[in-house]
């Protein structure tokens, strides 16, 4: 759920109990095995150091950080939700993949990330999938400056709109359908699953998605959720503009247009593309 503060800030939160039921639909629309071959072919073109030593901001049930680890990355994720950390274990064993290190902290608390991650320095920071406003996102390539070896990357990824002829101040509705992606062995009967009913309303570069959750809980319960987000989409004339940091140690590299996932990942009417900064050497 996000909760907005402003126009250009929200704090991306979630109903209790949610993130389970939230990961089926990760697991069914998000091409993660596809996209993060993506980001490592990225890694590979513009980082100036060899990449080895990796941070996860809001890493999530660690969807992502499972392909990452198993392309040979250290990794270390910051999460700040704690409902996360059962499902982002049961995912990594799932997968057969050892776990990462996990780091609790909010990514904006420098002081306390200054803490946790004590002295360490990263080759790569990623910030994947998470819908921050880009002002914020902005703000973090600002901060994280501090935790990046010269020549590494800060990468991160936005939805860019619109096509021709497209007015956005219109409301697009559709559905889905996901079951638990842990319980693939079990018949069919048995397995948990969830329907979402998706309602977008388009107001100029911004997104509200409201999201209703239906699903039976552990208890045999029948629940229904509502989950609110903001997208912030970037619109093409002003990737330069929005994207730029302030840190004058970070540059903006090229953008990549993600053709290579399936549109069902994408906000309707927008594309998913990866925007990324490297700090000088
Ligand atoms: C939409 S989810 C994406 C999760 C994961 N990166 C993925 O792609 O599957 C965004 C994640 O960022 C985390 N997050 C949002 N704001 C955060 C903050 N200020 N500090 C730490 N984690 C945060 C949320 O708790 C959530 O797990």
């Amino acid at each position: 759920m996000e909760v907005a503060m402003s126009d250009n800030h929200w704090q991306i939160t979630y109903p209790q109990g949610m993130i389970k039921y939230v990961d089926f639909f990760r697991n069914e629309l998000f091409q993660y095995e596809i996209y993060d071959a993506v980001v490592q072919k990225y890694i590979n073109k513009y980082a100036n150091i060899e990449v080895n030593k990796l941070c996860a901001l809001g890493c999530g049930t660690g969807r992502h950080e499972v392909q990452l680890k198993r392309m040979g990355y250290e990794i270390i994720g910051v999460e700040r939700n704690r409902e996360s950390f059962p499902v982002i274990e049961a995912v990594f064993r799932e997968n057969g993949v050892e776990p990462i290190s996990l780091v609790e902290a909010d990514f904006f608390d420098f002081e306390l990330l200054k803490k946790k991650l004590k002295s360490q320095h990263f080759d790569c920071i990623t910030l994947l999938f998470v819908p921050l406003s880009i002002e914020d996102t902005v703000k973090l390539v600002d901060i994280f400056e501090y935790f990046l070896k010269p020549g590494g990357l800060f990468i991160s990824n936005q939805f860019i709109g619109y096509e021709e002829g497209f007015t956005p101040n219109i409301t697009l509705c559709d559905n889905d359908y996901a079951e638990n992606p842990l319980q693939k062995d079990l018949p069919y009967k048995e397995r948990e699953y969830c329907v979402r009913l998706n309602t977008y309303k388009y107001k100029k570069n911004l997104i509200d998605w409201t999201a209703v959750y239906i699903f039976t809980d552990e208890n045999g319960v029948v629940r229904m959720e509502r989950d609110h987000d903001i997208i912030d989409v970037l619109l093409k004339d002003e990737y330069g503009s929005r994207l730029k940091s302030t840190n004058s140690s970070m540059e903006l590299l090229p953008l990549y247009e993600v053709n290579e996932i399936s549109t069902d990942a994408n906000m309707p009417k927008t594309k998913d593309c990866i925007v990324a900064w490297r700090k000088k050497n």
